[in-house]
């Protein structure tokens, strides 16, 4: 049933990522071929999983709207998304991104700066082309969201040179960089698709557990991927003191020696650091806390959905594909199928 539901899911996204495809490229081409977007283009073009258009696309039609009607917030989530992703790995003096080097690496500081706030412009300029009576209401939440991801960034660099961030401050800290994104992705295909509030809401708590069980994910692959198919600097987390589940809850558990050691390793880059934490998180146990933690969150993520089917049992009755989706989502990010 699990593997008829996640191919079911798969093919749904395939046909969404195509669609989205071709509405983006259509959209790049308002944009001159000149230095500032050459970066956008470039980051755009490495494309990605491209998870959140898909989210829109489908909560779309699963409330029983067309997915071309989706497309302006679609295109506008991406956009944002990856507006963030060339500030961010300013922030975060990442090397890589999907697989090829970082806007900053190939270019410099400046120019991911000034084609970041581009992106962010073409972003709003994208959800300009919702229906009217849609509009300020997808404006109101994306406006809100791109905030919140500034928050959440904020906290995140905040928490590399703190020793006592706890559990519950992470877990809000990735709710505002990454999982109202996501949310917002859902909510934003609601609305298009002309989906009742009760059902908007459903969808965005469902959003949030996704993309809280999304960021855990994350955490983990930055610590264990294979650096052959990551696309990312593998271990970059640990070389910046990344308060990531891991390392709070490895500070939480570790006593005497190990404890000491993890210490050391905090605020300084030494040869063989990333290996050293690794084995230090392996012997304490914290990555298979983390795979409990996201498999709790994926829990949630369904409950929103059955939740909402209890109480409106007409709710999200769109297209089967969309509702594959939906159902297979959850289980895809955290095997990061993609
Ligand atoms: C990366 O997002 C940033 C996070 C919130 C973890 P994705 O993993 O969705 O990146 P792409 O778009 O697929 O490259
Ligand atoms: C990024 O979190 C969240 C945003 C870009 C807002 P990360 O810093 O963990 O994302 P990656 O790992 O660089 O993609
Ligand atoms: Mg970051
Ligand atoms: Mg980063
Ligand atoms: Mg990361």
């Amino acid at each position: 049933m699990q593997d008829s539901v996640t191919f079911d899911a798969k093919t749904a996204m395939e046909a969404y990522r195509t669609a989205f495809e071709q509405g983006c490229s259509e959209f790049l081409k308002r944009y001159p071929e000149t230095e500032l977007y050459a970066p956008v283009r470039y980051l755009m073009a490495l494309g990605g999983k491209r998870l959140r258009p898909v989210l829109v696309m489908a909560a779309c039609e699963a409330s029983g709207g067309r997915p071309e009607e989706a497309l302006p917030a679609a295109l506008a989530v991406e956009l944002f998304h990856n507006f963030t992703l060339m500030h961010d790995d300013i922030m975060d003096d990442a090397p890589l991104r999907r697989g090829m080097p970082t806007v900053h690496e190939k270019w410099n500081d400046n120019t991911a700066v000034l084609s970041g706030d581009a992106l962010h412009v073409m972003a709003c300029e994208a959800l300009l082309d919702a229906p009217d009576k849609a509009l300020p209401d997808l404006l109101r939440t994306f406006h809100r969201t791109a905030l919140e991801v500034c928050e959440g960034q904020e906290q995140d660099m905040a928490f590399e040179s703190r020793r006592d961030v706890t559990i519950e401050e992470y877990m809000e800290m990735i709710r505002l960089k990454t999982s109202v994104l996501l949310a917002a992705a859902l909510d934003m295909g609601g609305k298009s698709g002309g989906a009742d509030d009760q059902t908007r809401e459903a969808l965005y708590e469902f959003g949030l557990h996704v993309g809280l069980a999304f960021q855990l994910q994350d955490d983990y692959l930055d610590a264990f991927g294979n650096p052959e198919n990551f696309g990312k600097q593998v271990g970059g987390d640990i070389l910046a003191d990344k308060k990531t589940f891991l390392l709070i809850r490895a500070m939480e558990k570790a006593h005497g020696a190990d404890f000491d050691g993890l210490c050391r390793e905090l605020g300084q880059r030494s040869e063989g650091k990333v290996e050293r934490v690794l084995a230090l998180y392996r012997h304490l146990g914290v990555d298979a806390e983390l795979r409990d933690a996201m498999a709790g969150q994926v829990a949630l993520a369904e409950g929103a959905l059955a939740r909402l089917k209890s109480h409106n049992p007409n709710a999200l009755k769109g297209s089967d594909s969309a509702l594959a989706l939906l159902h297979g989502v959850a289980a895809m990010v955290t095997a990061r199928l993609s």
